[in-house]
């Protein structure tokens, strides 16, 4: 009998025939059922999503479980420590999606501060009537000051391509990433001198709730966030309160903490950006983070070393 692989839900682009000799395949549905754990009890691995939680009560309902291989760059989903105590391998598929995610996130702060999805829904519901100059005016991106908090390979790859729109950048990260043009500077002076605040840190005890109240009260008056990292990074109610107020001028959003359930408080306001979850959502990337997928679960499954290792 062949050890069981359980793929919590189908990954668009993912060649799962090397892996046959080796595994019995299961689930691999496009929507996953409720109680998945109970299908991948037998499971020796599972290839999991940002979505599929894995915590300690989860780990109880797989106790044959040996590698939990992540589709994604984010853990935050999996209790690291749980798997570590119980020998549980997790790999993640890191190097293959900064550029999309970056992609993503230049398009949310463009999109945010030149109103574009509003100009879209104005044109829609009939409201572009006449050609007043200062009709849908919004904030010139060109030659403003961008803070980028975290400076991983998602932040580095927005810094690269806010330079052909000649921000300023500042950043934060625990160390000195020595990104050219950029200068590393501590939260409150990023937050003090942005124009355009965009969040590409992971999500962390030290990063849940980042962007509450009091450190939007630091932010510029008018400033832009964008928030492509993960929803709990930021306080929703505050960030709502303080569009709403037009203390920021707008926001992009690409994650919520509850997805695919997004905070309604968004859902009634214009400036506010919104999309579900596309970071990573190309072809090319998400058939990436696909190999990445596969190959460490090839080569966790013939007692090899996995090139992603997590924990
Ligand atoms: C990641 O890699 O963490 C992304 O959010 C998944 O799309």
């Amino acid at each position: 009998m062949k050890p069981i692989l359980y793929v919590v839900r189908a990954l668009p682009g993912a060649r799962w025939e090397p892996l046959e000799p080796l595994f019995d395949i299961r689930g691999n549905a496009q929507r996953p059922p409720a109680d998945w754990l109970s299908e991948a009890s037998g499971a020796t691995a599972v290839a999991a999503t940002y979505l599929d939680r894995i915590d300690g009560p989860a780990l109880d309902r797989l106790p044959g479980l040996r590698h939990v291989a992540s589709y994604g760059v984010g853990v935050n989903h999996l209790d690291l420590q749980a798997c570590k105590a119980r020998g549980v391998i997790v790999t993640n598929t890191p190097g293959v999606l900064a550029n999309a995610t970056a992609d993503m996130t230049m398009a949310l702060l463009l999109a945010a501060a030149r109103r574009v999805a509003e100009g879209d829904r104005t044109i829609r519901r009939g409201g572009w009537t006449e050609n007043d100059p200062s009709f849908h005016l919004g904030i010139e991106v060109t030659g403003k000051t961008l803070g980028i908090v975290g400076m991983g390979q998602i932040g580095q790859a927005v810094a690269r391509r806010a330079q052909g729109f000649d921000l300023a950048l500042l950043y934060t990260s625990p160390r000195d990433m020595a990104v050219p043009g950029a200068r590393r500077v501590e939260l409150p002076e990023l937050l003090g001198a942005s124009d355009f605040v965009v969040l590409c840190c992971p999500l962390t005890p030290e990063t849940r709730g980042l962007v509450n109240r009091e450190r939007i009260a630091l932010m510029k008056q008018g400033a832009v966030l964008v928030n492509t990292a993960r929803g709990p990074v930021v306080d929703d109610g505050a960030l709502a309160a303080a569009l709403r107020g037009g203390r920021l001028a707008a926001a992009g959003l690409d994650v919520f903490p509850d997805e695919p359930r997004v905070p309604s408080p968004y859902l009634g306001l214009e400036n506010v950006v919104l999309t579900p979850h596309l970071g990573s959502g190309t072809r090319e990337t998400r058939a990436a983070m696909a190999r990445l997928v596969t190959e460490d679960l090839l080569r966790v499954g013939r007692g090899e070393p996995p090139k992603h290792r997590v924990v």
